[in-house]
């Protein structure tokens, strides 16, 4: 079966071809990075008619370099949210069209399960109920999946997500966007720092997560100009992984769960992911990281789980695009 995703939810144009005997045959995608650049965050505008220009030309490119037709296509799966509304809907409309154009079941995929699900791709091990730790621009969150159709937001952030509150960081220093790769290269320059920022919530018993204090901490230590932006960024990361750390290990012991996913743009972050590693290690529990391409978005997340929720015969076709649409609504 042969299936083909789109992921345009934010401001990566991206399409994905899995063939499910032979593998991801296809996955390449646009970066808006260079028009954003310049206001700091993503245009929401700019970003849907960015994705109207490169989804074709996407498209052809993938038929050509599979050897396909449009019509030996079996499945078309596509993120119909959460995300920007003007974005999705290019997504949205393109595959509606071409479903209906050659008559194709046309699949509606969550884009967070989508970066979950993605590590199942890689590591088929993976079992249910496994323990998701999704960290993004947008979101950070822990959760318990149950199945391709059951999850259980357990924790969350409660203002910025990790990020979020990355790229606000790396703006205050200069930096360019997206923050979280400069902040990891600059971090990595040094081995130490008498600097510490804040590891928020950390004594709230539950999951919930804060990092806007973070931010406001790099802004008021950035002015004083008494520490360099890599000392900034080493001790921010830190403090990230911390309370990832902590938070993660206590959902673990309090779902019982024995298989961690870290997922998410912010999971290319090779020392948070070494942290989550070594603390799983010590708690005998598998720690799954997707590689990097299938970190950040990308269309073959869509297209795995499309494929996989095709083949339940569980979704909801009628769905177009739904930017709030939350995961325990599956
Ligand atoms: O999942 P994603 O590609 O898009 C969203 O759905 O948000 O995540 C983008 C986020 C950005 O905030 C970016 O700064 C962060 O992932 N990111 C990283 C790294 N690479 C991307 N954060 C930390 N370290 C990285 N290496
Ligand atoms: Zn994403």
């Amino acid at each position: 079966m042969i299936t083909l995703g789109i992921e345009t939810s934010c401001d990566d144009t991206s399409i994905a071809i899995f063939d499910d005997n032979k593998g991801m045959l296809y996955n390449k995608r646009h970066s808006q990075l260079e028009l954003h650049n310049r206001y700091g965050g993503v245009f929401p505008e700019l970003a849907s008619r960015d994705h109207q220009v490169h989804l074709l030309p996407l498209f052809d490119d993938a038929m050509k370099q599979c050897f396909l037709k449009p019509h030996l296509i079996d499945v078309i799966a596509y993120t119909a949210g959460p995300g920007l509304v003007g974005s999705l809907f290019v997504g949205a409309s393109f595959a509606h069209g071409l479903g209906l154009a050659l008559s194709k079941p046309i699949v509606p995929v969550h884009h967070h399960l989508a970066h979950i699900e993605i590590a199942r791709f890689q590591s088929p091990e993976i079992s249910y109920p496994y323990l998701a730790l999704l960290v993004s621009g947008g979101h950070t969150f822990l959760i318990l999946v149950k199945s391709i159709h059951d999850c259980e937001i357990i924790g969350a952030t409660v203002d910025d997500a990790v990020g979020e509150a990355l790229d606000k960081s790396a703006r205050i220093m200069s930096l360019p966007y997206p923050g979280g790769p400069e902040i990891e290269s600059l971090a990595k320059t040094i081995n130490e720092t008498d600097l510490t920022l804040p590891r928020p919530m950390l004594k709230d018993p539950g999951l919930n997560m804060s990092f806007s204090g973070l931010k406001t901490a790099v802004i008021n230590t950035f002015v004083k100009h008494l520490h360099t932006p890599a000392e900034i960024s080493y001790a921010l990361q830190k403090s990230i992984a911390d309370v990832l750390v902590i938070k993660t290990r206590r959902a673990l012991v309090s779902t019982g769960a024995k298989q961690l996913v870290f997922c998410g743009g912010v999971a290319a972050n090779m020392y948070l992911g070494s942290t989550l590693r070594g603390m799983c290690e010590k708690k005998n529990v598998s720690c799954f990281i997707p590689e990097i391409s299938y970190c950040t978005d990308n269309g073959a997340m869509v297209a795995f789980t499309g494929s996989e929720l095709y083949r339940s015969g569980i979704f909801q076709k009628e769905r177009f695009v739904e930017p709030g649409w939350s995961l325990n609504d599956l």
